[in-house]
């Protein structure tokens, strides 16, 4: 024991004061249970169940056939900055340049460049909650301070104009949101986040970092807006996309970023120093990647598809509340009415408990909302089949109803 304490105090404080991920350790666990050989039905992932597109798998083979594998710019190779600068323009309605786009090795890694060249020490990020995980863990490795603004249950988790303005400080640099966003679903409407971009106008110093990884699983006849197409506030947004979700490629690992000229090359300078230009193959694959939107299009609709069979589901649980979420693929019930409540022996105190007692019990692994900012919650994955969907909310309904 005293020689684990040692080896810890040596590692550097960034990484003492950081947080497990939260995700990955239900996974964990749920594995351990499964190698125990119980049936546990894993929901505790943000991973879609769907394999990559043909297309872009065999432009990733011809790569390899071809002899695509020496380094690459650091910024990504020109034929896919230039296709993500055209996506920009097509699918958001932003008009960047090739110039303006860096390819880096997975939207969390775009996402975290993005803080790490944009965040001095002390400088406040504001982050919309419900918030994924690893958000705030990244304002820490920046050293910078999170304020964590809470979207009400009631206005479908998203945060008001209102309440972003009385959180600005001449100490605010940066704003961050998902929409479509992990864990909630919800998504924000051009509306709202005209709205939202009205008060960061007001706000010369402050910048946005707007997380839209979840584009193309989007519910809402309007479909998706992105905030950099205000031309307003365009020179101050930074927009994170990537591969991950609407592809289905998530071990592919490409993020990107569109933002103005400066805030690339500073990316282009860090990344430079850290990583180099990500995976030449995974490059080349994601080039073809829009050319067929078909298979994007299909997930969405089975998306869709689970997310009433879930939503129906749960509603039908004593005390859960539930929000019906607009994208992604994700529940995100209130379970707070079981809060107090025991099985005789363990008494769930947050969701976090509920989450580790369901999976325990019923063998359900769900993630609670303690690290998502929304300790009411639970996220349930709803990228998985309908049986196993069904049996796992099934599960689920049969333990709360047991807590008195
Ligand atoms: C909101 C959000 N942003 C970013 C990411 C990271 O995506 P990637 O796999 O491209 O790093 C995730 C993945 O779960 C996510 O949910």
């Amino acid at each position: 024991m005293s020689v684990m304490v040692e080896t810890a105090n040596l590692l550097a404080d960034r990484i003492n004061n950081l947080e497990e991920s939260a995700t990955l350790a239900m996974s964990k666990k749920s594995r351990e249970l499964a190698a125990q050989g119980h049936k546990v039905i894993n929901l505790s992932i943000g991973e879609p169940d769907f394999k990559t597109p043909k297309h872009i798998c065999e432009a990733a083979k011809q790569a390899i056939d071809n002899g695509f594998h020496a380094y690459t710019p650091v910024a990504g190779i020109p034929e896919l900055r230039k296709v993500i600068a055209e996506k920009f323009k097509r699918d958001n309605n932003i008009d960047w340049k090739p110039e303006n786009v860096i390819v880096s090795t997975g939207a969390k890694h775009s996402l975290a460049n993005a803080l790490a060249v944009m965040v001095n020490p002390g400088d406040e990020v504001i982050i919309f909650a419900p918030y994924w995980v690893s958000y705030s863990e990244m304002v820490k490795l920046a050293e910078g301070t999170s304020v964590i603004l809470e979207g009400a249950f009631d206005n479908d988790f998203k945060v008001t104009p209102e309440q972003l303005e009385a959180a600005i400080t001449d100490r605010t640099k940066v704003v961050m949101y998902a929409s479509p966003n992990n864990p909630t679903g919800s998504v924000y409407s051009e509306a709202e986040l005209r709205a939202i971009a009205a008060v960061i106008e007001k706000h010369e110093n402050v910048f946005v970092l707007a997380d839209e990884i979840y584009e193309y699983i989007n519910f809402r006849e309007e479909g998706h807006f992105s905030i950099g197409s205000i031309p307003a506030i365009k020179e101050r947004v930074i927009t994170v996309n990537g591969m991950a979700k609407g592809f289905a490629m998530t071990g592919w690992r490409i993020g990107f970023i569109g933002a103005a000229k400066w805030i690339v090359d500073g990316i282009d300078k860090l990344q430079g120093q850290v990583t180099s230009g990500t995976n030449s193959i995974a490059q080349r694959a994601s080039v073809v990647a829009w050319d067929d939107m078909t298979a994007p299009e299909t997930m969405k609709r089975a998306y869709l598809v689970r997310r009433d069979l879930v939503i129906g589901l749960l509603k039908e649980i004593e005390g859960f509340k539930v929000n019906v979420p607009e994208g992604a693929f994700y529940a995100f019930p209130d379970v707070s009415y079981y809060f107090g409540k025991t099985d005789g022996e363990v008494t769930i105190n947050n969701s976090d408990d509920l989450s580790m007692w369901l999976l325990e019990k019923v063998f359900v692994a769900t993630v609670g909302g303690g690290s998502f900012g929304a300790p009411n919650c639970i996220r349930i994955s709803t990228a998985a089949s309908d049986e196993a969907l069904k049996e796992a909310v099934a599960r689920i309904k049969s333990a709360v109803e047991t807590l008195k």
